[in-house]
């Protein structure tokens, strides 16, 4: 099931500039056996680990969180960009490569003492996923996991983000590599 997963991602070279190798979910929602795996995996390994919300920062997470938010019966939460909220929000800043972003989130949305999974796609340095963390204990949920579809072989196995277990699928794919 990995393997039907990790295959139907496609590795787009210097995209969206040179030297990255852009993994491209797109071809993972157009095969819908490797789509169903995906959220299949994620959803027998929280649904009895009593999560009351899940958490999807915008835009992948809006894509693989609310599937596994049903399945397990929990509650949605976006992660938004700035200004996309109409209500009164909480908003942590991240670094990115060249300058910083910011997730944002509605005040009200996730009570104190709220089991809380986060997910978004991929994971490089881990700013966005550290951001979110903060965003969610600021507002007193206690973070069981992070779960993403792709990550660097450094963080499988037992790595942590602020003190939170990272759970992830497949490593990126790098090899197109040779052709380009
Ligand atoms: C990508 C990806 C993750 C984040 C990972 O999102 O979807 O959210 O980068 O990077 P990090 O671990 O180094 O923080 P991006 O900000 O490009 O935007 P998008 O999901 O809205 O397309
Ligand atoms: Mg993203």
């Amino acid at each position: 099931r990995i393997k039907a997963i990790s295959d139907a991602i496609r590795v787009v070279p210097h995209f969206p500039k040179p030297g990255i190798m852009f993994q491209d979910i797109t071809t993972l929602l157009l095969d819908p056996k490797a789509f169903r795996y995906t959220i299949d995996i994620f959803v027998d390994r929280y649904r009895d680990k009593n999560i009351s919300l899940v958490a999807g920062v915008e835009a992948r997470g809006f894509i693989f969180g609310p599937p596994i938010a049903l399945a397990i019966g929990a509650k949605f939460v976006p992660l938004r960009k700035p200004r996309k909220l109409p209500g009164e929000v909480i908003s942590e800043a991240y670094v990115l490569e060249y300058g910083t972003d910011c997730l944002e989130m509605h005040v009200g949305a996730v009570q104190p003492g709220e089991s809380v999974l986060i997910v978004d796609d991929l994971v490089a340095t881990g700013g966005t996923l550290s951001a979110a963390i903060r965003l969610l204990e600021r507002a007193g949920a206690e973070v069981v996991e992070c779960a993403c579809v792709i990550g660097l072989p450094l963080v499988k196995g037992n790595w942590k983000l602020n003190g939170v277990p990272l759970y992830v699928l497949v490593e990126p794919r790098l090899d197109d590599l040779e052709r380009t």
